[in-house]
């Protein structure tokens, strides 16, 4: 039986869902297929030599993959160029701008440089956890799209279908000019603040931090080191809102999203936002979708 991996970092959640849609169309099409969710340390790491199948999944922050996929890419063994290891990527971000398609620029040269060659990469549009809440009806059809269009993809990275993203003018600069988010990030992260007149002391976010960057003290305070990757999963799963993020507050996005939303479409003040990119992925999304099931049905 063939065999599948997905390294997989997820902070809130969304590329976790995408992930888990691609294991169950791979299980389908009967790959075995192990999700292994990074955090801190990397414990119990696989090794991509034992899969047939090795996919990276992680949510895009700052038009970048988040550091923690690059210290695993520097954490996989080294591999002889004659015997490169072929890779997929999966990843996902609250809009769909052509910017975004240089994300894994960084992490692609340090995995070429250890024998990985990279063949596919496909990039899903699920509700932000930052920058500015999307409406239910926004979210659910995000969602919606993905449950069709996953599958779909996920049996063309079985196929090892060449699908490589469009690069933009000067996208290695651009990339490594918001990279400048990831050391900005650590520092912020030092100065997150919890409200503790909300606070309820669940611990929650100590314990869901994957970079083990929230401790609680004796005097019962929360203390955040240096090594925040500002996934949000702390602020986002806070079930009373109490955690300041610092400089990024105002752009906090707090809870669960309503994925199965299926009353009256709502009124969405960030409509004109990116509303053309939005309007040409699900256009696109929409014309994958349809093809795929015509093929189907001529099958
Ligand atoms: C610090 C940070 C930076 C982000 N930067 C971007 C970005 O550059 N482009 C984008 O489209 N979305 C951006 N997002 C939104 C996330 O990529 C998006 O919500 C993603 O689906 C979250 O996935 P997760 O739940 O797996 O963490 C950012 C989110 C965070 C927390």
């Amino acid at each position: 039986m063939k065999n599948a991996v997905i390294y997989m970092f997820s902070g809130t959640g969304n590329t976790k869902k995408i992930c888990e849609l691609y294991k169950r169309e791979f299980e389908a099409q009967g790959v075995q297929t192990s999700l292994y969710e990074l955090k801190a340390g990397f414990e119990d790491l696989p090794d991509p030599a034992d899969f047939d199948f090795v996919g990276f999944a992680y949510p895009i922050h700052g038009f970048n993959a988040p550091h923690i996929m690059l210290d695993l890419a520097r954490a996989l063994p080294k591999r002889e160029k004659e015997d490169e290891k072929e890779y997929f990527v999966i990843k996902s971000s609250g809009e769909p701008l052509k910017t975004n398609n240089i994300s894994s620029y960084k992490m692609r040269g340090i995995l070429r440089r250890r024998g990985y060659r990279q063949y596919a990469e496909y990039h899903y549009v699920m509700p932000y956890n930052m920058i500015f809440r999307h409406t239910d009806s926004m979210a659910t059809k995000m969602w919606d799209t993905a449950k069709e269009l996953a599958p779909i993809e996920a049996r063309e990275v079985l196929e090892k279908t060449p699908h490589m993203l469009k690069g933009v003018p000067f996208g290695h600069f651009i990339a490594w000019l918001l990279r400048i988010e990831q050391p900005a990030m650590r520092v912020n992260g030092k100065m997150f603040k919890v409200d503790y007149d909300k606070c309820i002391g669940c611990d929650r976010c100590v314990n869901v931090c994957p970079m083990s960057n929230i401790t609680r003290g004796e005097d019962g305070k929360f203390k955040f080191a240096g090594n925040c990757l500002m996934c949000a999963r702390c602020s986002f799963g806070c079930p009373r809102d109490a955690i300041s993020i610092a400089m990024l507050n105002g752009w906090r996005v707090n809870g669960r999203y309503d994925l199965d939303y299926r009353g009256e479409e709502q009124p969405d003040k960030h409509a004109w936002y990116c509303k053309k990119a939005y309007a040409r992925y699900f256009a696109a999304a929409e014309q994958k979708i349809r093809c795929a099931n015509a093929n189907n049905d001529v099958k």
